[in-house]
């Protein structure tokens, strides 16, 4: 239910953060192109974390997901919707998950035969309220919320029939990462990890 979005600075705690969220039961991870070292992140934790699918996020250029499909992602995340995009993300044969946040961009989306969005930034355009309303017009369509959704607000989009799983950097605090404190990664992990079924 819950993709963490992950910023990591050094490749160095790659594995250690990968393997602390795959214990608590969260195993689809996005790393976002935020860090110059993103893409040796994603190689390290496709060879060394098994249980991890590891896709790349924040992916914004065709040239960009060209790397991060030698690097070894096996899905890519973007802000928003381009048909650029699309066919890149058609070219390298990479499931694409596009970000909207208007009616306008949804209608683009699918035209290019995408039903399954990230809604970003999904609190500061209107939240659960938002995607209630977006679920009259567009009862097809399904969405992974991200940008200031939490802990505490998870499961409030997660009970909305047009939400699959939502997004959120909360479950890898950077302060957490970089002390190495991956028990308590892996307590955040494992409450998100329950969040759809409870
Ligand atoms: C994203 O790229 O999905 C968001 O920046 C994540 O937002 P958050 O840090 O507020 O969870």
């Amino acid at each position: 239910p819950v993709i963490p979005v992950l910023v990591v600075d050094s490749v160095d705690v790659a594995v250690p953060l990968a393997e602390a969220l795959c214990r608590g039961g969260l195993t689809v991870l996005e790393i976002t192109l935020r860090s110059s070292a993103a893409l040796a992140v994603i190689e390290k934790i496709n060879e060394h974390v098994p249980a991890a699918i590891v896709g790349a996020g924040s992916v914004n250029t065709t040239s960009q997901m060209k790397s991060v499909k030698q690097a070894g992602a096996r899905f890519v995340v973007s802000p928003g919707f381009t048909p650029f995009l699309a066919e890149s993300a058609d070219k390298y044969q990479l499931p694409w998950l596009p970000g909207v946040c208007t009616p306008g961009e949804i209608l683009s989306a699918m035209q290019h035969g995408f039903h399954e969005l990230k809604f970003f930034p999904a609190e500061l355009v209107g939240g659960v309220a938002f995607l209630k309303a977006l679920s009259g017009p567009f009862q097809n369509i399904v969405f992974c919320p991200t940008g200031g959704v939490s802990a505490a607000t998870a499961k409030d989009y997660l009970n909305l029939d047009n939400v699959l799983c939502v997004g959120g950097s909360w479950v890898a605090p950077p302060d957490t990462v970089r002390a190495g404190r991956w028990e308590e990664i892996e307590t955040l992990a494992r409450q998100a990890s329950v969040l759809g079924i409870t």
